[in-house]
């Protein structure tokens, strides 16, 4: 029969007491992440959200663009933990009604209905978390962008915080230099900046967002202008929907910044990539080269996707996206 050294028997405690600490408490570390991760616990995942997806934006098509704006915002607090799904509680006040949520971002019951689906067939084993970053890379790739496999693993959070939305979303007024400032406190780089504001190629923006920079700002193409004026009044019609890009406003293609060079980004935000600062010659590149949008926007979405809850955090594998277990 085997002895156990001093040493190996502490190193069977501190793994019994692991599994202890994740049984009880939920993962107590930042978990390294892998494509792989659900291959022997859920097989089907991937075929499963695919499936979500592909109904959803078959209904309609904006929703690829929802869900791809939802991961974000929900990577950029406190990391890529499925918080921005928590409603409300008597403990916390959650994400759903911070400013760039609130009445805004769109497509919680469509994670709802994939995490049912999700439950059926493998309970109790994938966090809505990666739902959501499959689902957003799906949506991405349902409207004619790139596919890429999605480091998966990420656990969800136990709580949500409204100020933390508030502080670390962007807001379509933003300077170029708060942008960057802003992902850079996120570890991404200028150019993961720009790449990700890509995304805006698809969906749609509510004119009280682009108000100011369709009346009052002197870097904005007169006809464009007026088309969108159109729509969105000097006053009123505050929810009125205009598309980022006119041409092909539901296309994940490089148009985006096509549109940028001829001064037709819708929001101040936008034209600050293309207005004489720093990421000019990135934007023109990506004007004329999809191929190089396409990957530099890949590799900064799995980076963004690599955005975790602080080592210590509690986190667990919800069962509903909309509340903690
Ligand atoms: C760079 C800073 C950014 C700012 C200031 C910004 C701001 C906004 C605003 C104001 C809207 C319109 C919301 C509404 O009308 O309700 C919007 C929509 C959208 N954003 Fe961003 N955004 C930024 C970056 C990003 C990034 C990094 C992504 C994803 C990778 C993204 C994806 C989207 C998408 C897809 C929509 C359309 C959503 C829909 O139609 O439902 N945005 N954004």
């Amino acid at each position: 029969m085997a002895t156990f050294t001093r040493s190996s028997s502490t190193a069977a405690v501190l793994a019994l007491a692991a599994v202890v600490l994740a049984v009880l408490g939920g993962a107590v570390e930042a978990q390294q992440l892998a494509p792989n991760f659900y291959s022997r616990t859920c097989p089907n995942l991937a075929r499963i959200v695919r499936r979500g997806m592909a109904s959803a934006v078959q209904k309609e098509r904006r929703m690829g663009a929802s869900i791809l704006r939802m991961f974000f915002h929900d990577c950029f607090v406190n990391g890529c933990d499925g918080s921005i799904l928590l409603d409300d509680t008597s403990t916390f006040t959650g994400e759903k009604g911070a400013g760039p949520n609130a009445n805004s971002v769109r497509g919680f019951e469509v994670i709802d209905a994939i995490k049912a689906q999700v439950e059926a067939s493998c309970t109790a084993t994938v966090s809505c978390a990666d739902i959501l970053a499959l689902a957003a890379r799906d949506g991405v790739n349902l409207l004619g962008g790139p596919t890429w496999s999605v480091p998966l693993g990420r656990k969800d959070s136990r709580t949500a915080s409204q100020s933390a939305a508030n502080d670390n979303l962007p807001g379509p007024g933003s300077s170029l230099s708060t942008l960057i400032s802003m992902f850079g406190n996120q570890g991404l780089s200028a150019r993961d900046m720009t790449a990700l504001s890509g995304a805006h190629t698809i969906g749609r923006s509510q004119c009280q967002f682009f108000r100011s920079r369709i009346y009052t700002e002197p870097n904005v193409n007169a006809s464009f202008a007026a088309l969108r004026q159109r729509t969105c009044p000097r006053s009123g019609g505050d929810a009125n929907l205009a598309p980022f890009d006119v041409q092909t406003p539901d296309g994940f293609d490089n148009a985006y910044y096509q549109n940028l060079l001829q001064q037709k980004g819708l929001l101040h935000s936008d034209q600050e990539l293309f207005n004489g600062g720093s990421q000019d010659a990135l934007v023109r590149q990506y004007s004329n080269n999809p191929a190089l949008f396409s990957s530099d926007f890949v590799t900064a979405m799995i980076k963004m996707g690599n955005l975790l809850p602080s080592a210590g955090t509690r986190t667990e594998v919800r069962l509903n996206c909309r509340k903690v277990n």
